[in-house]
């Protein structure tokens, strides 16, 4: 068995400027879907796959994903003196243990693999994930989760992909792979960060979900800047991918991209609509909206 992955990296310090006015005072990872805010979800995946540490690269105006990960005292203390048992147990079974998490603030806005470097100490000599709080997948066994299953065995570095239509990927990080993969698992041979339109070597691209070896770090050391001129995490994994190999998996699960406005707003649909408190009212609402 290769080594565990105990600890994730969620990089929260961006500044969701696509999403203003709503992220002028709250952070975009704190935007809520259905009842829960984005980073809830992602960091519920981490859990779901066994991570033990979770660890926020976080911003200015973002210590109140440091608060909501906390105990609020005043408000256990005034749901308890209410009888509000079941708010009581909501809360419970979103807190992390005591000791669970670290935070450090990205001081500049320098891009992903910067922000991702910023996690060197805390995360020391181990292989370990990153989860982008700006991708939820919607899935019964959580993406990171299938992931450790591939990593479990291949060892390695493992990065979720998956396929988007042609027009899109030039939005994202686009791999290259040299066969139709086994099991959903391809053997990662290239990659490009955000490829201009009509030259990406495929339509696979990096999801967002990454297991990787610390020597990632090594490779980030060097601040060399890429794409849109920011230290890119994807130039990082060119490297890392030459030296140690790369697994892509191609996941289960449907991708809402909530760092565009129509991902956000399709989550919190697809979310409501699986909810059994609220699916069959929600249904008749859309259906009466869409029928105006
Ligand atoms: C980042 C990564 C990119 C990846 C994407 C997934 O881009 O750099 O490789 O495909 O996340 O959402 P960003 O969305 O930060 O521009």
């Amino acid at each position: 068995m290769p080594a565990p992955i105990r600890k994730a990296v969620f990089p929260v310090a961006g500044l969701g400027t696509r999403f203003l006015p709503a992220t002028k005072a709250v952070p975009k990872e704190m935007l809520t879907v259905v009842d829960r805010p984005i980073i809830q979800y992602v960091v519920d995946e981490a859990r779901e796959a066994g991570i033990e540490h979770f660890i926020f690269i976080t911003g200015r105006n973002k210590h109140v994903i440091a608060d909501h990960f906390d105990v609020s005292f005043e408000l256990k203390h005034t749901l308890r003196e209410r009888g509000k048992q079941k708010a009581l147990e909501l809360l419970e079974q979103f807190r992390l243990a005591p000791g669970k998490t670290s935070f450090t603030r990205q001081q500049e806005p320098l891009g992903l693999g910067h922000a991702v470097w910023c996690a060197r100490e805390m995360v020391g000599n181990e292989p370990f994930a990153v989860l982008l709080p700006d991708v939820l997948v919607k899935v019964e066994r959580g993406c990171l989760a299938q992931m450790i299953d591939t990593y479990n065995q291949t060892g390695g570095n493992v990065i979720a992909v998956e396929e988007v239509p042609e027009d899109q990927t030039n939005q994202y990080g686009v791999v290259d792979v040299e066969d139709a993969g086994t099991d959903g698992v391809y053997h990662v041979h290239g990659m490009v960060e955000k490829p201009a339109p009509g030259t990406a070597p495929s339509n696979l691209i990096i999801t967002g979900r990454y297991i990787l070896q610390p020597q990632v770090f090594d490779y980030l050391e060097d601040q060399e800047t890429g794409a849109g001129g920011e230290i890119q995490l994807t130039d990082a994994l060119m490297k890392l991918m030459k030296a140690q190999g790369m697994s892509g998996l191609a996941f289960e699960g449907k991708t809402y991209d909530c760092g565009s406005k129509i991902g956000f707003l399709s989550a919190n649909v697809a979310y409501a609509l699986s909810r059994e408190d609220l699916a069959d009212d929600y249904r008749a609402v859309l259906k009466d909206l869409l029928a105006d």
